[in-house]
C-alpha cells in the first residue's frame, strides 16, 4: 500500500509527462504540416503580370519573380496576353509591371486584356475583392500621357474591387529612385529587405570602324549605316531583334534604343541611324553624335538590350512577313540576314521610303538577295515616285490575296519602323485583310511583332 502511495503518483507524473511529450509531438507535427501546406500553396500565390514592348517590363517583371522567390514565395512571371478574366479573379496576389506605348497605349502584349477587359469599364459580373495588387508604371515623362497605360490599369482594378498592397509607383525612364523604392516594397512582401539594388548593367566601350551616308540627296533626313567594335576585347553575343542602347554625352543618363542590323558573325555591331535634327535646327544628343559628332578615336558608350519579343524565336520555322520603312530597315535586315544564312527563303519584304533614286537604302543587298531567291518577294513603296502617295500599308493591301495565303501556311508578320504613320498605318491595312480577331490572335500567339518607335 505504501508502495502503492509512494509510486503512484510517480506513475501518474510520468503518463502525464508522456501525454505532454505527446500532444507537444503532435502539437510540432501539425505546426510543421501547416507550414509545408502553406509552402505548396505557394505556387498559385504571386503572379507578377508584365505588359512589355521592348521588354524592359518583362525584364524588371522576371527579377521582382526572383526577389519573391529569394523570400521562400514561389512567383512567375507571365505575360499579360496569357491573363484572362477568370485567371484574374482567381488570383490572390498579383504585382504588375506595365509599360505605355503610342499615345497613353497599353503595348501590344497587353492589347487584348485592355480592349476586351478594360476598356469596357466597370464590370458588375467581375468580382476581384480577393485580388491583392500593386502596379509598377513604366514611362517618359517626355509623352502628353505619362504612364497612361500603368495608371489606367491600376484604377481599373480598384474600381473592380481589388486591394492595393501599396500605392502605384511611376518610373520616369527607368529612373533609379522609383525603381529602388518598388524592389524595397517587394522585398517587404519576400520579408528580405537586405537584396543589393538592382543595377541596370553597365556601357562598354565601342568605336566607329565605318561609317556611310546611305541616302545622299535624298528629301529627307540624312540616314548613316554605322558599324562599331568593341575598343577592346571580343564582340559580344546578340541575336537578331536586339536592342543597342547608346549614351550621348550631351546626356549620358538618357540612353537612346538603336535596332541591330547586323548579325555576330559579320564582326561588327552594324545601326541604322537617322540624324535628327530638332525646331531649334541643333541635331539630335545621339544621333548627331553616332551620325556626325563620334570621330575614329571617340568612345561611344553602348549597351546591348535583349529584346525578347523582336527576336525570330518559334518563328524562325514559320514563313516570314517583314514590314517597315525608313531607319526601321535595321531591325528587319538582321531578321533576314539571321534567316537566308541558316537557309531559309520563305521571306517577303514590304519597304517604304521616299524616292527610289535615293532612298533605296541597302539596295544592292536587297537586289543580290531577290535575285538569288532568298528574298521570295521585294515589294517597295517610294512614296514620292508618282504623284499620288503611295505607302507600305497601300502596297500591303494590293497584296492583301498574297497576305492571307503566307498566314494561312503560318507565316509570321514583324513590322519594324516609325509608329506615326507606318505602323498604325500598317495596322488597320493587316487588320481590314485579316479581320481584327485573327490579328489579334496572332498578337497572342507572337506571330504579329512590332518594333515601332
Ligand atoms: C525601340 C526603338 C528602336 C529604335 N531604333 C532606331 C533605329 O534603328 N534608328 C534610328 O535612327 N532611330 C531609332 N530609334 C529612335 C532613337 O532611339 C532616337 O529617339 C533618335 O535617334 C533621336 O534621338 P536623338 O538623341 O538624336 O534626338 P534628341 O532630340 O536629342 O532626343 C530624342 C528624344 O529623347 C527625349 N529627350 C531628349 N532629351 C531629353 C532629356 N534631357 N530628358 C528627357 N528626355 C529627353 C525626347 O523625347 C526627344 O524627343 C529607336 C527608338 C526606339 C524606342
Ligand atoms: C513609340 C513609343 C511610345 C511611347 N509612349 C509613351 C506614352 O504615351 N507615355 C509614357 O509614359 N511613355 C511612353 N513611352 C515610353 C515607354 O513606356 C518606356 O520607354 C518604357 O520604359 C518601355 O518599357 P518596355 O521596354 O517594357 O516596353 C513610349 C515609348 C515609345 C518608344
Amino acid at each position: 500500500m505504501t508502495t502503492l502511495l509512494t509510486t503512484e503518483p510517480l506513475r501518474l507524473g510520468g503518463a502525464l509527462l508522456l501525454s505532454g511529450s505527446w500532444l507537444a509531438l503532435c502539437l510540432n507535427m501539425w505546426r510543421a504540416h501547416r507550414t509545408s501546406a502553406s509552402a505548396d500553396a505557394a505556387p498559385a500565390d504571386w503572379l507578377v503580370v508584365h505588359a512589355s514592348q521592348t521588354g524592359g517590363a518583362e525584364h524588371l517583371a522576371q527579377r521582382s519573380a526572383q526577389l519573391l522567390a529569394t523570400g521562400g514565395l514561389a512567383a512567375r512571371a507571365v505575360c499579360m496576353s496569357a491573363l484572362d478574366r477568370e485567371r484574374l479573379a482567381a488570383s490572390p496576389r498579383i504585382l504588375f509591371v506595365a509599360s505605355t506605348y503610342g499615345e497613353g497605349d497599353a503595348p501590344d502584349t497587353a492589347a487584348r486584356f485592355a480592349g476586351r477587359l478594360m476598356e469596357a469599364g466597370v464590370d458588375p459580373g467581375l468580382d476581384l475583392s480577393r485580388l491583392h495588387y500593386a502596379v509598377l508604371a513604366l514611362g517618359d515623362k517626355c509623352y502628353a500621357n505619362y504612364c497612361g497605360f500603368g495608371r489606367a490599369l491600376d484604377a481599373w482594378l480598384a474600381q473592380q474591387g481589388a486591394t492595393r498592397l501599396f500605392d502605384r509607383i511611376d518610373v520616369d525612364r527607368g529612373d533609379a529612385h522609383a525603381l529602388a523604392e518598388w524592389q524595397h516594397h517587394v522585398g517587404r512582401l519576400a520579408g528580405t529587405s537586405d537584396a543589393p539594388d538592382w543595377d541596370a548593367p553597365a556601357y562598354g566601350e565601342w568605336r566607329i570602324v565605318a561609317r556611310t551616308l546611305e541616302n545622299p540627296g535624298s528629301a529627307g533626313a540624312p540616314l548613316y549605316r554605322i558599324a562599331l567594335r568593341p575598343a577592346a576585347g571580343a564582340l559580344p553575343a546578340w541575336e537578331a531583334g536586339d536592342l543597342a542602347q547608346v549614351s550621348p554625352p550631351a546626356d549620358p543618363d538618357h540612353p537612346r534604343e538603336y535596332s541591330i542590323a547586323s548579325v555576330p558573325d559579320e564582326g561588327r555591331l552594324e545601326l541604322l541611324v537617322r540624324l535628327q535634327q530638332r525646331e531649334d535646327g541643333s541635331p539630335g544628343a545621339a544621333s548627331g553624335w553616332l551620325c556626325t559628332g563620334a570621330g575614329e578615336a571617340d568612345v561611344v558608350r553602348l549597351r546591348l538590350r535583349m529584346h525578347e519579343r523582336f527576336r525570330l524565336g518559334d518563328n524562325a520555322r514559320r514563313p516570314l512577313v517583314a514590314i517597315g520603312n525608313g531607319s526601321g530597315l535595321a531591325g528587319l535586315r538582321g531578321l533576314l540576314k539571321t534567316r537566308i544564312d541558316a537557309g531559309r527563303h520563305d521571306n517577303w519584304l514590304l519597304f517604304g521610303e521616299r524616292n527610289a533614286a535615293h532612298d533605296f537604302l541597302l539596295r544592292e543587298e536587297l537586289e543580290a538577295w531577290r535575285a538569288k531567291g532568298q528574298l521570295a518577294h521585294l515589294d517597295l513603296a517610294f512614296s514620292r515616285d508618282q504623284d499620288e502617295r503611295r505607302y507600305v500599308q497601300d502596297v500591303l493591301r494590293a497584296q492583301a490575296g498574297r497576305l492571307r495565303e503566307w498566314v494561312g501556311r503560318g507565316a509570321a508578320i514583324y513590322v519594324c519602323g516609325s509608329l506615326q504613320g507606318m505602323a498604325g498605318g500598317v495596322h488597320e491595312a493587316l487588320g481590314a485583310i485579316l479581320g481584327a480577331s485573327q490579328l489579334d490572335a496572332l498578337a497572342v500567339d507572337g506571330r504579329y511583332r512590332r518594333d515601332v518607335y
